[in-house]
């Protein structure tokens, strides 16, 4: 085979690709898409797969029994389906109780997402902080708007909710007619087809109405004059209020098309769907430290994001999540694991299967491949058959929960140490040891992660420790060009300043108010809510 023709075969290998995550809030119907999206993938056969794989997580009460339900947490992490000839990843982010620094890691990983919105609520929480993550990369983003057989906000009041708290631009390409008991399916604006909602009825290709014309009298039959008229109403305003679709302001974030639908009565997802493998992007360019990576670039090259240890204590392997951003994977290749400098050969690669983990010939660009290791491996380590990458925007993210760390054995120090050390490489927790003091204080982005870095801590390192609440809930790394101002800032704050266990200078306070005061105090220094790792 000559090099042209791999070029191609990567080249569509690349092309077919789309990586992505969902981002909601709890209960907005994650799982309830994922699972039809799978169904329309063939990953699963049955509905009720990806729903019963959650209720055994929330049913175990405890993150031990999560963890050892290791098919659980790994196979679930990413699904990988087929459709329409496209290759799709959907990477998972853990976001009711087990939402934690993982969750927005994964978003690093992804070249876009889906938003979904319950149409009663509105923009929630978490959405808006995943959202945040997001924007950081200008992640593209198309929106779905769930459970319209509910009464919800009118769907002009959710677009104003959303331009206003996402700062994203939202174009309709589709458009309900009605909600709740009145709910009687959308209108595609781009393909002018009405498709008829029936709850539970799985849509086909071919099941759209086609109206071109709005004023198509087929229209009054399909649904009623008056939800007819409603609907040319409506289509009438937004033709007038709202931009046209542009795919470049999608791709670089700053519109998104929006679908409106049901999740659980699969209505309007296939729509979504479909639109989603034709406008979403395949994997690009990656910046480095140095330059930027082409994922047609013949050498292969990646980054690690999250690291899952196996709690099984006769295999204490972990698997690294691992992202490739160039060239082509192929079993048992070698590649030099440069943080360290070493040569591996990843015989053993995982690829992950919406329901099994199988072991891998060729993996390529966007596609997201396990790697064993034995707590070799930290966050955003690359590894490449070319030149020592660093591949940049996998960082830690400002922890909102702390707890200080209180040894119940003083000869374990050592121990302690070493462990929280490992565990902050592995993106587990944050650690951070005060100025002022020795007591190790540890942050976290969701609780959960204090209970497994406590779990880990006394099966790994056979130590035991007790957590005490401490007032602080808001970090933030610091920085200044002015070398005297930032010590007149530390010799003012001492008592207030970390550091993290790379090193970097990290203030800590009670409150974002605080923050905010020290912020108008101190202008020339620089606050940042996340920082690339060394
Ligand atoms: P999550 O993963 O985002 O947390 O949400 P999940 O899919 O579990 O959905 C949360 C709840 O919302 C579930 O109800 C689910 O059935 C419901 N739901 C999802 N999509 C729709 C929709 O289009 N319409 C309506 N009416 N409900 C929807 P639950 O009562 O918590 O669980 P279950 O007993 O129904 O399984």
């Amino acid at each position: 085979m000559n090099s042209q023709q791999i070029d191609r075969t990567l080249l569509k290998e690349i092309t077919k690709r789309r990586t992505f995550a969902i981002i909601s809030h709890p209960d907005a119907g994650k799982t309830t898409l994922t699972e039809k999206l799978l169904l329309f993938g063939g990953a699963i056969q049955q509905a009720g797969a990806v729903k019963s794989r959650k209720i055994a997580r929330a049913a175990t009460s405890d993150f031990l029994s999560i963890e050892q339900e290791r098919g659980i947490s790994v196979s679930s992490s990413v699904m990988k389906f087929a459709y329409k000839g496209y290759e799709i990843n959907l990477l998972d982010t853990p976001g009711h109780k087990d939402f934690s620094e993982d969750t927005y890691r994964v978003l690093t990983a992804v070249d876009c997402a889906v938003m979904i919105i319950d149409n009663a609520k509105g923009v929630e929480p978490q959405t808006q902080k995943l959202m945040e993550v997001c924007r950081m990369r200008n992640t593209p983003i198309i929106t779905f708007i769930n459970k319209l057989d509910r009464e919800g906000l009118e769907p002009l009041d959710i677009f104003e909710d959303i331009e206003d708290k996402l700062q994203i631009e939202c174009v309709p390409l589709s458009w309900p007619i009605g909600m709740g008991k009145r709910f009687k399916g959308v209108y595609n604006l781009e393909r002018k087809e009405l498709g008829v909602f029936s709850p539970g009825y799985t849509p086909r290709d071919d099941d759209g109405v086609l109206i071109d014309d709005l004023s198509d009298t087929r229209l009054d039959e399909l649904i009623s004059p008056s939800q007819a008229q409603q609907l040319r109403d409506d289509i009438d305003l937004i033709n007038g209020a709202s931009d046209p679709f542009d795919l470049e302001l999608y791709l670089n974030g700053t519109q998104t098309p929006v679908f409106f639908g049901s999740a659980i009565n699969n209505f309007g997802v296939k729509e979504m769907l479909d639109a989603f493998v034709k406008i979403a992007p395949p994997p690009g360019k990656r910046s480095t430290a140095t330059r930027d990576v082409d994922p047609q670039e013949q050498d292969f090259s990646g980054f690690t994001f999250k690291i899952q240890a196996n709690m099984d204590p006769e295999h204490r392997d972990r698997i690294a999540f691992f992202r490739i951003c160039s060239g082509k994977f192929t079993k048992g290749m070698k590649v030099r694991h440069h943080r360290i400098g070493k040569d591996i050969k990843i015989s053993n690669a995982t690829i992950f299967m919406a329901q099994e983990r199988n072991n891998i010939e060729e993996a390529y660009p966007g596609d997201i491949i396990g790697i064993h290791n034995h707590g070799t491996i930290k966050i955003g380590d690359t590894f490449t058959t070319k030149e020592p990458l660093k591949f940049l925007g996998i960082p830690n993210f400002a922890p909102e929960h702390f707890r200080r760390v209180i040894l119940k054995d003083p000869l374990k120090a050592k121990a302690l140490n070493k462990g929280l050390i490992q565990l902050a490489e592995e993106g587990t927790i944050q650690v951070f040891r005060p100025l002022q003091g020795n007591m190790h204080i540890i942050g976290a982005v969701g609780v959960l992660q204090f209970e497994v870095t406590m779990a880990r801590l006394k099966a790994e390192y056979n130590v035991s420790a007790a957590y005490e609440t401490i007032d602080l809930s808001v970090a933030r790394w610091v920085s200044c060009e002015d070398e005297k101002i930032l010590k007149a800032f530390k010799k003012k704050n001492e008592s207030r300043l970390t550091l993290d266990s790379e090193g970097w200078l990290t203030f800590l306070t009670t409150s974002e108010y605080q923050l905010g005061f020290a912020m108008e105090e101190w202008p020339q220094i620089e606050f940042h809510k996340t920082r690339e790792h060394n």
